[in-house]
């Protein structure tokens, strides 16, 4: 049986920087054999982590959050995967709050309060892809590569694996003329989008076959 990749979109954009991401991630995927599909966050109807706690009850295995709304069926599929990748744009320093949400719903239920290890029940391949205005050199001192390290190492200790790709300095206009964004080198995010996001496309074909392979 093909092994199956799925790729969560925590941006409200659909073909934009996190899609085109994910979409090279997903081929990547593809051409290493999977089974691919791509979930919009901002389609579904769901909250975070409610606190009910089913998941942490005694003798509770959980296969998945209790919670039975818009984000069940793509928790059920994710579950049932060899590969995921989730891809967010930072806004305000973070994730998207969609995809903070999806996060506390995917991994509290496999989050230990036991003596036991977190467990997802079975290693897969997993990895983070971030898009953001910031440049590389500035990850550091600002603490988002802080923040990217410690999601890698949620998605470790849960999944068994984790990677992060991360795109910076991205195209956020089609048109900077149409904007009031005068901080912006619009010249310079255009020439970049025809490089280096190029690039960072490649890197995300890569990663989607590695993960599978
Ligand atoms: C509400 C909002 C907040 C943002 N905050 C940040 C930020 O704190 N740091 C940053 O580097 N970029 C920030 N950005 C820029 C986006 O992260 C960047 O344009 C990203 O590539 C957009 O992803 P998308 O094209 O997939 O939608 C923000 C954008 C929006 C709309």
């Amino acid at each position: 049986m093909a092994k199956k990749a799925s790729a969560i979109n925590g941006s409200p954009r659909k073909g934009w920087n996190t899609a085109i991401l994910l979409e090279k991630a997903l081929e990547g995927a593809k051409a290493a054999g999977a089974d691919t599909e791509l979930f919009s966050l901002y389609d579904l109807d769901y909250k975070g982590c409610v606190s009910c706690f089913s998941c942490k009850r005694k003798g509770a295995q959980l296969e998945q959050c209790v919670l039975m709304d818009g984000l069940a069926p793509v928790l059920k599929k994710i579950h049932a995967c060899d590969a995921l990748i989730l891809g967010s744009p930072i806004y305000f320093g973070d994730v998207t709050g969609e995809m903070r949400s999806f996060m506390e719903r995917l991994f509290f239920p496999y989050a230990s309060y036991d003596k036991a290890p977190s467990s997802f029940g079975k290693k897969i391949g997993a990895a983070f892809i971030y898009t953001m205005n910031v440049g590389a050199d500035a990850l550091e001192k600002i603490g988002y590569q802080a923040k990217f390290d410690a999601t890698q190492g949620l998605l470790e200790r849960i999944l068994g694996h984790g990677e992060t790709l991360i795109s910076t300095e991205t195209l956020q206009f089609d048109d900077y003329g149409k904007y009031a964004a005068s901080a912006f080198d619009a010249a310079q995010r255009a020439e970049r989008r025809k490089t280096v996001f190029v690039d960072d496309c490649k890197a995300a074909f890569a990663l989607g076959q590695r993960l599978v392979e």
